[in-house]
């Protein structure tokens, strides 16, 4: 009896091995997928590449590319939050690498732990170990990241540049020293746009005034805000601001950008998604038609962002989802994403000769400089700090009181514990 049964084991086992690469054979996905994120118009054809991928892939799959149009998510962010917390998350949303993550939908335990499909797909040994640690707990890996972006890189159009008979400023206190002769000829010094750029924009100038180590220590909690550092941060910040144009607060980053290139305006503080635009939607070649500098004072530091996606839980279709998931952490969606985009691939293995000049030497960059984390694209502050700081910023941009703009910043690092 018992050797029977044995035998019969034996059988068996042998008829699941038989059986196993059907089992593991991967099934045809069918029903919808729908992507969330605020890459629409001008941002959208980075996104695209990844959706033609997928759809090649799964042919079954109807893409619902959901997005809601506004820079740096100001308007999309808000949609998510209602469709969370009512219950109705989309299958797979972008979200920042770093406390916009981490802070805010990890720690409401809405996300699901993507350790599994990190380790089956290798992506430990491909993602950079800082960054993994970003978009990760001691409780798992909670999105996979698509990009790596650089927040301070100022951007010029050198033939004209040439034309006002100015060089590009590498301090505040140079670009101080050429502003005048740029009002001179009619030109403004500095193109900004709506308030998020204003953040954007801050975060540039804080990090030359205060420097990397006191940066990274306003986020650690070593630094208060309202220091005479900090104080001094916002001063700077109030001067930039002058050689600014009063209608900024109508315009979208792209019309930011569009003013350098018409030549209304000598330059621009923006994310190199700046350069995506410049060099997809304007067809401009990198260092002849647009040229770029670290932001003043910020030469040797790379103030750092990536853009990411993850499974919420409750994902409606899940196995869709994963699929997706997959493309983007893949070097072949990597690489078809981000020479579009303007951005590099957060993989350490991408295929550098895919990418023009002014990425190779992002990439050259994020390589040797000192890495810092964004505050107005999430790395830095959970989404409490960072609307609490859209906040401050308009009372700044209304009354340009450093003081009180450090004094608020420091309660709102208080209450939305900054560094704890
Ligand atoms: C950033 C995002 C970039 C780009 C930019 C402008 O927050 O990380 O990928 O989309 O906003 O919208």
């Amino acid at each position: 009896m018992i050797k029977s049964f044995s035998k019969y084991i034996v059988i068996m086992a042998a008829a699941l091995l038989l059986a196993a690469p059907q089992a593991v054979q991967a099934k045809e996905l069918t029903g919808e997928l729908e992507i969330f994120s605020w890459w629409a118009g001008d941002e959208g054809p980075a996104l695209a590449a990844l959706i033609d991928i997928y759809k090649k892939q799964n042919p079954g799959v109807e893409v619902i590319n959901a997005t809601v149009t506004g820079g740096s998510g100001v308007n999309a962010k808000a949609v998510l939050k209602t469709r969370m917390l009512g219950g109705e998350p989309p299958d797979s949303f972008q979200v920042h690498a770093g406390q916009e993550l981490i802070g805010t939908w990890v720690k409401a335990d809405r996300m699901e732990d993507l350790t599994p499909l990190f380790k089956e797909q290798g992506w430990m040994d491909v993602f950079p170990e800082g960054l993994i640690k970003l978009i990760g707990t001691d409780k798992g890996i909670w999105s996979v990241p698509v990009n790596v972006h650089r927040s301070n890189v100022m951007w010029y159009i050198p033939a004209n540049l040439a034309k006002w008979g100015v060089a590009v400023p590498k301090t505040w206190d140079e670009f101080f020293a050429i502003a005048p002769k740029l009002k001179e000829q009619g030109v403004l010094p500095l193109a900004l746009a709506q308030n998020w750029t204003a953040n954007h924009l801050w975060e540039s100038v804080a990090l030359a005034s205060l420097g990397a180590d006191n940066w990274d220590a306003l986020w650690n909690g070593t630094l208060a805000f309202d220091s005479p550092e900090g104080i001094k941060a916002w001063e700077m910040f109030g001067k930039v601001l002058e050689y600014t144009n009063a209608d900024a607060s109508s315009l979208s980053w792209q019309q930011a950008t569009d003013m350098v290139i018409d030549g209304r305006a000598a330059f621009n503080i923006m994310g190199d998604w700046a350069a995506g635009y410049m060099y997809t939607t304007k067809k401009m070649t990198p260092g002849k038609d647009f040229g770029w500098v670290a932001s003043p004072g910020t030469s040797g530091e790379f103030l750092f962002l990536a853009d990411s996606f993850g499974l919420p839980l409750g994902s409606p279709h899940r196995d869709n989802a994963i699929a997706w998931l997959k493309i983007l952490g893949s070097k072949e969606g990597s690489d078809a994403f981000n020479p579009i985009k303007g951005s590099i691939s957060a993989r350490t293995d991408s295929d550098l000769s895919k990418y023009n000049d002014y990425l190779k030497s992002a990439a050259a960059d994020f390589g040797k400089d000192r890495v810092v984390g964004s505050l107005a694209h999430g790395v830095a502050a959970n989404e409490t700090f960072m609307g609490g700081f859209a906040s401050v910023m308009e009372m700044f941009l209304k009354t340009r009181n450093p003081q009180a703009a450090a004094k608020a910043c420091q309660q709102l690092a208080k209450k939305s514990r900054i560094g704890e």
